[in-house]
């Protein structure tokens, strides 16, 4: 089966002592998770042991980079590479997340190539797509979306395929309160599942978890995560206040 997923991504936000006392807050909160419902915590490079020391305890906690570079080591002053997150066990790596896309040019062919170096570094990617606004009002969204994942993830094998999971972002809801409705979130995913079905049929596609992500908040997650295709959410936001979160874990489709 599928994971269900609620992954928290920080972005750049909090200091070190506030972070830690998110953690503890959100910690000290009553949800429940498996094997197969789990929570992901994508904290900025520096916090990224401080997070690993807080959740060693917890069953089904994971800890997440939210990138990496696309080439191995060197001479790339500033950059992380997926050697360097497996050294001290991050599991799973945002990659080609909007922001990133936008303010820093990050390419399709690039973010094929961090896919590559996180799955042979064992490091789960989570691999964002997603439109923007413009693109949505003329209705391509379809096209737009199937050439992000034709272009980054295509060149993978049924078996590595299966270990990347997917944030659907719509540009235009992300940090904007404005939430696609489920029925526009769902129909997407099932674009997105089918468009995988197609390439890689339709058992590989059942096993590829879809997360959802712009402006999902403690009052919308539950409705959203019920959708058949969606299987959680990418959280930046209400990922910052431990009341928010807690309950968005607890939205993930038992
Ligand atoms: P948001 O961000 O929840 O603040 O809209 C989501 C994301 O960018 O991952």
């Amino acid at each position: 089966m599928r994971k269900q997923i609620a992954a928290a991504n920080w972005k750049m936000n909090l200091s070190w002592q506030k972070g830690e006392a998110l953690l503890d807050a959100i910690h000290s909160k009553d949800y429940q998770l498996t094997a197969d419902r789990i929570a992901v915590f994508a904290v900025p490079f520096p916090y990224l042991h401080l997070a690993q020391l807080k959740l060693q305890d917890k069953q089904n906690v994971f800890v997440a980079a939210q990138n990496c570079s696309n080439k191995k080591s060197g001479a790339f002053t500033g950059e992380v590479s997926a050697e360097m997150l497996q050294s001290i066990d991050v599991t799973y790596c945002i990659i080609g997340h909007s922001e990133r896309r936008e303010y820093f040019n990050e390419t399709n062919q690039q973010l094929a190539e961090k896919t590559d170096i996180l799955l042979e570094h064992n490091i789960i990617p989570i691999f964002c797509c997603g439109e923007p606004l413009q693109i949505r009002e003329t209705n391509i969204q379809n096209t737009y979306v199937g050439r992000q994942l034709q272009e980054s993830l295509y060149h993978l094998s049924p078996e590595q395929v299966q270990q990347v999971v997917i944030a659907y972002e719509p540009i235009w809801a992300i940090g904007t309160g404005k939430t696609a409705t489920k029925e526009q979130a769902q129909e997407m995913h099932a674009f997105i599942r089918g468009q995988l079905a197609n390439k890689y049929g339709q058992d590989v596609a059942n096993n590829i978890s879809i997360l959802y992500g712009g402006s999902v908040k403690a009052n919308n997650a539950k409705d959203i995560f019920a959708e058949p295709d969606v299987d959680g959410g990418l959280v930046g936001g209400a990922s910052l206040v431990a009341d928010e979160f807690s309950v968005i874990i607890d939205s993930l489709k038992k």
